[in-house]
């Protein structure tokens, strides 16, 4: 069930007070728990793997799957739910034939027998379905489908149209993805491709990511797709699919994904080593409709729009900086969106000044005068932005802003020290602001209470820009406007409208 605006603030203010496993079992709306999608996921089991075989023909839009979900149980299941909103076929429970209804996007699954807590539970579901006709609500569908295929992608629910899962990134798993489409079509998901034949007419793509990830940075785009593979100088393997309608957007969209090894090794120097074990990206055609961009893990979704007026790496070193910024460490729920959208976008901003086109100073000062003091977007707190704004410019531009000014205030040496020591030690698992603001604190040894609350949780304008090393005379006279800054400013309003609009009121 949807929950209105209000019903959300009064479960942000439960999960604050009392421990978030507490939380997650008692939750009313038979969700993990999240504050902002209370009906997002569900308790009960853990995943830890993944195993989906599926078969999809882009003429009939008609995808057949059979979903194998490892998980161990948290509790005593006599039933349990997932996320899931295409028609089921059947449902096995550790082997036996298992009682199912559907209602909204939940799977209700009553095996026949109760599962004991803390025990292993295989959860067989075989399905077929046209995803494109399933909906819920208002939710824009995460199915994408084109004349040669579809692409599946969405935040912060995605799995409903293609997978039954526990769709909150609080549960991470690993995946293999076997994909069976009509000879002449690629099928393209995450992690490494591990193997690939042609059978009866059918092409066969094996995909295994064994890395933890959250289900909605899994992915599927099948399509007649131009691939480059690749390895990186650092032995990953890359590949990297094009859209065949690109047209004149061709040239610019390669000379941006291509140099994704490159952006890669100079992120690498920041936040630490690369989390997982290949590279790539998809963009997407104009007929996909997608208009955004989207972090799936090792192989980010784009829309053809972002090289639209040429290449344009920063919406690259967006991407793959959420590789550690939402992906490695991903969010404990939607209200630590600005874990995510802070730093990529703060990622770009570095990747301006490593470039040569504008320094990250001089893009929090040009961001800061951008929106004037009566301006709503500094209505919005990016430590808590509320549901309906998770893609809020203020959650990339005021976000990245906080990011420059705890930098201002630790320095330099302390400001890498943290965001390296924040990849360490929430390695492939989950965090929270709050977790953020601790271990800055304790790295630095600084009270930042005063740093956050202004960035991060004041409704208003703070006082100056971050940092601002401009004298006063400077400061009289408008900041010159960074040569990085018109494509980053559009990289923020494209993220920000994409397909998905506003997101909704859920
Ligand atoms: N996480 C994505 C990115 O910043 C943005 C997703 C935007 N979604 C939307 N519905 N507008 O790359
Ligand atoms: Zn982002």
């Amino acid at each position: 069930m949807r929950v209105r605006r209000g019903a959300a603030m009064a479960a942000a203010v439960l999960t604050a007070l009392v421990p978030a496993t507490t939380a997650a079992s008692a939750d009313p709306a038979g969700g993990i728990g999240d504050p902002y999608f209370p009906s997002y996921g569900n308790t009960g089991y853990d995943v830890g793997h993944y195993d989906l075989r599926l078969d999809y023909a882009p003429d009939t839009d008609l995808l057949k799957g059979t979903a194998t979900l490892v998980t161990r149980t948290t509790e005593e299941l006599d039933s349990f739910t997932l996320d899931f909103l295409l028609d089921v076929d059947s449902v096995r429970v550790n082997g036996r034939p298992a009682d199912f209804s559907s209602e909204g996007h939940k799977l209700t699954v009553a095996p026949s027998r109760p599962v004991a807590e803390d025990r292993q539970m295989t959860v067989v579901v075989k399905y077929e379905d046209r995803p494109s006709e399933a909906s819920w609500q208002d939710v824009p569908s995460a199915w994408h489908r084109t004349s040669d295929g579809a692409i599946a992608l969405g935040e912060p629910e995605a799995s409903w149209w293609w997978f039954p899962a526990n769709d909150h990134p609080r549960d991470k798993a690993t995946f293999d993805v076997r994909v069976q489409v009509p000879e002449g079509y690629e099928a393209i998901s995450n992690g490494e491709l591990t193997g690939r034949q042609t059978r009866g007419g059918k092409d066969i793509y094996l995909w295994r990511q064994d890395q933890p990830a959250a289900t909605y940075l899994a992915t599927l785009a099948v399509g007649r797709y131009e691939v480059h593979e690749d390895t990186t100088a650092s032995g990953l393997p890359v590949y990297n699919a094009y859209a065949p309608d690109l047209g004149r957007l061709a040239g610019p969209a390669r000379a941006s994904i291509e140099r994704g090894g490159e952006i890669l090794e100079f992120q690498e120097r920041t936040f630490g080593p690369y989390p997982y074990n290949a590279l790539g990206g998809v963009v997407a055609g104009p007929e996909a409709d997608l208009g955004y961009a989207l972090e799936t893990q090792t192989r980010p979704v784009y829309s053809h729009v972002f090289f639209s007026r040429g290449s344009n790496t920063y919406v690259v070193a967006h991407e793959l900086a959420h590789q550690w910024w939402g992906d490695h460490v991903s969010v404990d729920t939607w209200q630590d969106i600005w874990l995510n959208e802070g730093f990529a976008s703060y990622a770009e901003w570095m990747w301006s000044e490593h470039e040569g086109e504008g320094t990250a100073q001089e893009l929090a000062e040009y961001t800061y005068d951008a929106y004037p003091a009566d301006s709503g977007f500094w209505t919005v707190t990016p430590g808590d932005p509320g549901s309906e704004n998770v893609f809020h410019p203020a959650v990339y531009d005021r976000g990245a802003l906080a990011v420059h000014a705890l930098r201002a205030e630790v320095g330099q040496r302390t400001f890498y020290r943290i965001l390296y020591a924040w990849q360490q030690e929430h390695a492939h698992g989950n965090a929270t602001v709050q977790d953020f603001i601790d271990l800055s604190e304790k790295i630095s040894g600084k009270d930042l209470d005063p740093v956050f609350d202004t960035w991060l949780f004041t409704p208003e304008r703070p006082e100056s820009a971050p940092g601002t090393l401009r004298t006063a005379a400077a400061a009289e006279s408008a900041p010159a406007k960074p040569e990085s800054w018109d494509t980053i400013q559009r990289n923020r309003e494209l993220f920000h409208d994409g397909q998905h609009g506003g997101h909704g009121d859920h």
